[in-house]
C-alpha cells in the first residue's frame, strides 16, 4: 500500500512526512517545486514525485492514499480530490476551510461509486471539536443546539497565517436551521470556560460549521476562540473593512506578509504546548444540556498525530467510502488514540 504525502517541503507536510517515516508507512512525497521537493526527500531519503495539482492524475496509479498538506486548499482540494476518486484512491488533507469542506461534500455520490473515502479536515481543525461533536450528540440525541471551540497556546505557522488572513474579508459563519448562514466576524460572544479558566470569546467562521452538522445531524452550530478586548474591537472593525479586505490585491498582500514574517512553532513550542477543547449541546424546548472538553498537545503536534493516524488507517482499508468527516470515518473516540488527548464530561 502506497502513501502519497502532498506539500511535503511545507512546515505541516515536512512534520507529517517526517511522521510516516517514523512509523514505518515508507510514503511518497510530492509537491510542486522540485528544488525544495529534493531537499525534502534526500534528507529523509524518500521518493520523490514533483508535479503540479492539475497534474495529480497521472501521478496516482500506484498510489492508495493521498494525504495532501499543500494549502490554501480552495487551490488544491477539489483537484486533487478529483484526481483520487478518477485513480481509486483515498483523499485526505488538512484543510480547515468551510468552502473546501463543502464542494468536497458535494462530491459524496461520485466518491461512494467510486469505493474512494473524501476525508478532509484530519488535522487540529476539525479532528478534536469533531470526535467531541460526534461524542456530545451521543450523550443528548435530542440536541437542537451546538456550540464548540477551543484555545490554543503555541505558535502560528506561516500557512494557516496566510489562510486566516487570506479568509478574513469573507466575515463570519454559523449554521443555523440546518444552513450555512453568513454573519460578522465575532457575531455572538460570551463567556466560556474552556478548561483553563472562563474567557471572553467570539464566533468565528471554524470548519466545524460545515463538518458537525454532517457528523452530529445537529442543526444549530457555532464555533468560539476566546479573544482578548482590543482583538475583538479590531474584528468588529473589520466588519466595515471586510470589503476592502477581502479584494483580491489586498488579501494576495496580507497573504504573502504572513508567509514571510510568522514562523511555526519550534519542536519545545509543539512538545510544551497544550489546547483546551470545549463543546455544549443543548435542546431549547427542554432545557437539557451537556458539556465535554478535550485537553490536547499543542495544536500543530495533534495534526502531525491526527493526519499520519488517519492516514495509517486509510491505507489499513478502515476509510469508509463517500464523504466523510473525521467521526464518520473513525468514530468520536478516534480522538482518544492520539497522543496525550484526554476528554472529560460535566
Ligand atoms: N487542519 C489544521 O488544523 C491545520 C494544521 C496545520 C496546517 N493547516 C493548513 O495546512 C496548510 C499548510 O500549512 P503550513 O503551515 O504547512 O504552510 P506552508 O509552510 O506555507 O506550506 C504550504 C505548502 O503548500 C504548498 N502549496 C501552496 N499552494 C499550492 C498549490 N496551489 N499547489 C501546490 N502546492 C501548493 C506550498 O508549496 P510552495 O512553496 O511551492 O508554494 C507548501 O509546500 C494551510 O492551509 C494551513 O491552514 C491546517
Amino acid at each position: 500500500m502506497t502513501l502519497l504525502v502532498y506539500g511535503a517541503y511545507g512546515y505541516t507536510g515536512e512534520l507529517v512526512a517526517e511522521e510516516a517515516i517514523e512509523r514505518g508507512l515508507d510514503p511518497v512525497l510530492g509537491g510542486r517545486n522540485a528544488t525544495k521537493l529534493d531537499r525534502v526527500g534526500a534528507r529523509l531519503d524518500c521518493e520523490t514525485r514533483t508535479f503540479r495539482v492539475a497534474d495529480a492524475a497521472r501521478e496516482l496509479d500506484d498510489v492508495d492514499v493521498v494525504l495532501n498538506c499543500a494549502g490554501p486548499f480552495v487551490e488544491t482540494a477539489e483537484p486533487f480530490a478529483d484526481a483520487c476518486i478518477d485513480a481509486g484512491a483515498d483523499y485526505l488533507d488538512v484543510t480547515g476551510e468551510i468552502p473546501v469542506f463543502e464542494s468536497l461534500a458535494r462530491r459524496d455520490g461520485d466518491a461512494t461509486e467510486a469505493g474512494v473515502a473524501v476525508l478532509p479536515g484530519v488535522g487540529f481543525d476539525v479532528v478534536p471539536t469533531d470526535c467531541l461533536a460526534a461524542h456530545l450528540a451521543g450523550r443528548l440525541p435530542d440536541a437542537t443546539h451546538l456550540s464548540l471551540g477551543f484555545e490554543p497556546h503555541g505558535g502560528l505557522s506561516p500557512g494557516t497565517a496566510a489562510t486566516v488572513l487570506g479568509q478574513l474579508g469573507d466575515g463570519g459563519a454559523i449554521r443555523r436551521d440546518g444552513r450555512l448562514v453568513s454573519v460578522p466576524p465575532g457575531h455572538r460572544q460570551r463567556r466560556i470556560d474552556f478548561g483553563n479558566g472562563e474567557r471572553s470569546a467570539v464566533t468565528i467562521p471554524w470548519g466545524d460549521v460545515s463538518t458537525a452538522y454532517r457528523s452530529t445531524g445537529i442543526p444549530n452550530v457555532d464555533a468560539y476562540v476566546p479573544m482578548p478586548k482590543n482583538a475583538r474591537r479590531a474584528m468588529r472593525a473589520a466588519r466595515y473593512l471586510g470589503p476592502v479586505l477581502s479584494a483580491d490585491p489586498v488579501s494576495d498582500a496580507l497573504q504573502s506578509l504572513a508567509r514571510r514574517f510568522v514562523s511555526g512553532p519550534d519542536e519545545a513550542e509543539r512538545d510544551a504546548g497544550r489546547a483546551y477543547v470545549w463543546g455544549e449541546v443543548r435542546n431549547e424546548e427542554t432545557g437539557e444540556s451537556a458539556v465535554s472538553r478535550l485537553v490536547t498537545p499543542e495544536t500543530y503536534a495533534l495534526t502531525v498525530d491526527a493526519a499520519t493516524t488517519a492516514a495509517e488507517r486509510a491505507l489499513d482499508g478502515d476509510a469508509p467510502p463517500g464523504y466523510q468527516t473525521p467521526s464518520t470515518a473513525y468514530g468520536a473516540d478516534f480522538v482518544l488514540e492520539l497522543d496525550d488527548v484526554t476528554r472529560t464530561d460535566d
